[in-house]
């Protein structure tokens, strides 16, 4: 059969990686979370100190970038990925609130943004690939055969990610995951390298008040359709 590129854009925390994660798992895919890889380099540049009063040292993390590698591997027991940082587990370091509240200044500079979709693309390159984001149909793969673009209310948004949080034993409150949530959709759409907007040829999701179970449905009826 076939094998197609699929590309999930949307929101923060608007439940794209666990309908990319799903997906991919049923027909046999590559996944990938764009996302963690910006927030692995974020956790970077927390861990060498480039985020300053002022901001992000931004010429200290361009002479570093060489230096960053990212990679995914299975984990064999739960069979989710899990990102790795030169060689070192970050899967749950990249969640944490301090790289949520730094990672969108690193992605709007635009050589973070070049060196990564390189990678991206080099993944995608033999098709098969489900991989979410905020530019993955418009940028990253523009001709993509399937596109979906997520969307929910901020409020519902930040919701699902309190829980997430707290099923995970973490503190978390409400109020700031909301901040965060819409601060990061500001300078997501905002920024001036590859701003988060909807490809033309995107479906459009709004699934506020959709279940996991339903929205998978949804998106395997899609993906049905498209290949
Ligand atoms: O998807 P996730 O919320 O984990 O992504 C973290 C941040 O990385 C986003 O808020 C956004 O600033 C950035 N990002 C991006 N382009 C992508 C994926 C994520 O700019 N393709």
């Amino acid at each position: 059969m076939k094998k197609i590129t699929i590309a999930i854009d949307g929101y923060s925390s608007c439940g794209k990686s666990t309908m990319a994660k799903n997906l991919a798992r049923e027909i046999g895919y590559i996944y990938i979370d764009s996302g963690a890889m910006y927030r692995a380099v974020t956790l970077y540049s927390l861990q060498k100190g480039f985020f300053t009063e002022k901001g992000i040292e931004t010429e200290a993390l361009k002479a570093a970038m060489p230096d960053i590698h990212i990679s995914f591997r299975l984990n064999p027991e739960t069979q989710r990925p899990m990102t790795f940082l030169n060689g070192t587990n970050v899967e749950e370091a990249i969640r944490s609130m301090e790289v949520s509240s730094h990672v969108s200044p690193v992605a709007a500079l635009g050589f973070v943004r070049e060196a990564l979709v390189k990678q991206q693309q080099e993944m995608g390159k033999a098709k098969g690939i489900v991989m979410d984001g905020r530019d993955i149909g418009t940028v990253v793969f523009p001709d993509a055969e399937l596109k979906i673009f997520v969307t929910a209310s901020a409020a519902i948004r930040a919701q699902r990610r309190y829980d997430e949080l707290r099923s995970k034993g973490q503190e978390a409150s409400y109020e700031k995951i909301l901040e965060n949530v819409e601060e990061r959709d500001r300078i997501d759409q905002t920024r001036e390298v590859s701003p988060l907007r909807q490809a033309d040829d995107a479906i459009l999701l709004d699934n506020s008040h959709m279940s996991i179970a339903e929205q998978k449905q949804w998106l395997t009826e899609k993906f049905q359709a498209a290949i």
